[in-house]
């Protein structure tokens, strides 16, 4: 199995100590279940390296756009971490829940006045300034306020890790940041370091997303490290924060073999150890922002199968009464899952298929070529390690409404988000 908490019990699906053919009946398909044990493990994976390897001198900021809602702030707040927010949408779900707006990081390539205005209203600790028309425009709205404002800089550090090993070009071509090679990066810290109601804490990079291996990750933070010490002999400013992003990758499939997240840290912290030591610089707070390595494997998804449908030499459909509205990722990346029939579970996959949703799109599959039990109408299908980047990117396409979601923990099993209603749908209608 993917993942240690999936289990097969009397030939059902069980995730999390919950038997997932109970769930679907109890609360009806398509449904998002997420385990809370993995999560807060994950969480403290996180927490306990950077205890171990960096006396505790971090914050790991959970990256609410792979999964944002309510209670899933209360658990991370609860493990003691902080959120990445990227939206005056995400901002207000985590001040809702209670996360305190000091462990609260701000980001967007794009943020609105108002989404800055909120931000600084509620103080959040750190906010990630993106372009140089950004910072003009926090430097207004934080005077206006008569606050100062901790800022840090997103920088491109010129590495592209979505390729086989990872390139040091490329990622000038980017919509996200200042780059380094231009010389962008340093004008950027020049401009910010001279407006009176900024405090330029620091820089920020995110490389990219579902990287399995640690390299690229060291080279991200040894390549930061140096542009620091630049900033330091060019122009006197000596940074105390250095947030890496996230991108850790998680397991699919079988055939995914993406290094463990507490391999991936621990290697940054060593990268970043021996910078600080060569440059003589001294070691700053560093932040991390990992998303689907926390809620990625923590979540999967159940379908009630519809209909089957052989097309003679060509391919078997199994129709399920979800798809690209609560899982985008097939039609949007072709990202690769593993289902397995939930009241089959015990069946060895004697067949390859092609998962089909219910939207009106030929491309609304959850996936091709997928093994499966021998998958009849009214049949539960669960499609593994959907936690993140699914709920977060559903949509009510065709006007269906978003599934609903359940957090399990010790068997038992509690609704997060509710499904929405038909009444949901038509409230913004005129
Ligand atoms: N920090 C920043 C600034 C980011 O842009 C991202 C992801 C993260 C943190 C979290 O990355 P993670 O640890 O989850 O890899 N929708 C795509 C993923 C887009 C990720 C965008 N940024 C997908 O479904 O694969």
């Amino acid at each position: 199995m993917l993942t240690p908490n999936i289990t097969v019990n009397d030939g059902h699906l069980f995730f999390g100590g919950a038997d997932c053919v109970k769930l679907a009946q109890e609360h009806g398909t398509p449904l998002y279940v997420m385990d809370e044990i993995m999560i807060r493990e994950n969480c403290r994976g996180y927490r306990d390296v950077i205890e171990a390897e960096y006396g505790g001198r971090g914050l790991i900021c959970f990256a609410s756009k792979a999964l944002s809602c309510k209670e899933l702030y209360r658990i991370v707040d609860s493990e003691g971490l902080g959120a990445d927010v990227i939206s005056g949408g995400e901002l207000y779900t985590a001040l809702q829940a209670g996360m305190p707006a000091e462990k609260l990081v701000m980001h967007g390539n794009s943020k609105s006045n108002d989404e800055l205005r909120f931000a600084i209203k509620e103080n959040v600790g750190r906010i990630v300034a993106d372009n140089l028309p950004e910072l003009a425009r926090i430097e207004k709205i934080a005077a206006e306020m008569g606050k100062t404002v901790r800022v840090l800089l997103r920088i491109k550090p010129g590495i592209d890790a979505h390729t086989h090993d990872f390139v040091r070009t490329g990622q000038i071509d980017s919509k996200f940041g200042f780059a380094l090679e231009t010389g962008e990066a340093m004008e950027a810290v020049k401009a910010a370091s001279a407006y009176a109601h900024i405090s330029l804490a620091g820089l920020h990079c995110h490389i990219g997303s579902q990287i399995l291996d640690t390299d690229p990750f060291a080279e991200a933070a040894r390549v930061m490290l140096h542009f620091m010490n630049d900033v330091r002999k060019e122009l006197g400013i000596t940074f105390t924060d250095l947030n890496l992003g996230g991108g850790p990758g998680i397991r699919y499939t079988e055939e995914d073999d993406p290094k463990p997240f507490g391999e991936i840290v621990r290697a940054i912290l060593t990268a970043l150890k021996a910078a600080c030591a060569e440059c003589s610089y001294p070691e700053p707070f560093v932040l991390f922002e990992p998303g689907r390595s926390i809620v990625g494997g923590a979540g999967l998804t159940l379908y009630t199968v519809m209909a089957r449908k052989t097309i003679p030499n060509i391919r078997t459909y199994v129709l399920v009464d979800g798809g690209m509205c609560d899982n985008p990722r097939y039609a949007l990346y072709h990202s690769r899952y593993e289902a397995i029939v939930a009241n089959r579970a015990g069946q060895p996959r004697s067949e390859s298929v092609t998962i089909g949703g219910k939207c009106c799109e030929s491309g609304d599959l959850i996936g091709e070529a997928m093994p499966l039990q021998h998958a009849e109408p009214d049949d539960i299908l669960a499609v593994l390690a959907t936690g993140a980047y699914n709920y977060s990117m559903a949509s009510n396409y065709n006007r269906n409404p978003r599934a609903e979601m359940v957090m399990v923990k010790d068997g038992a099993a509690r609704t997060v988000i509710r499904r929405e209603s038909y009444e949901d749908i038509v409230r913004n209608d005129i």
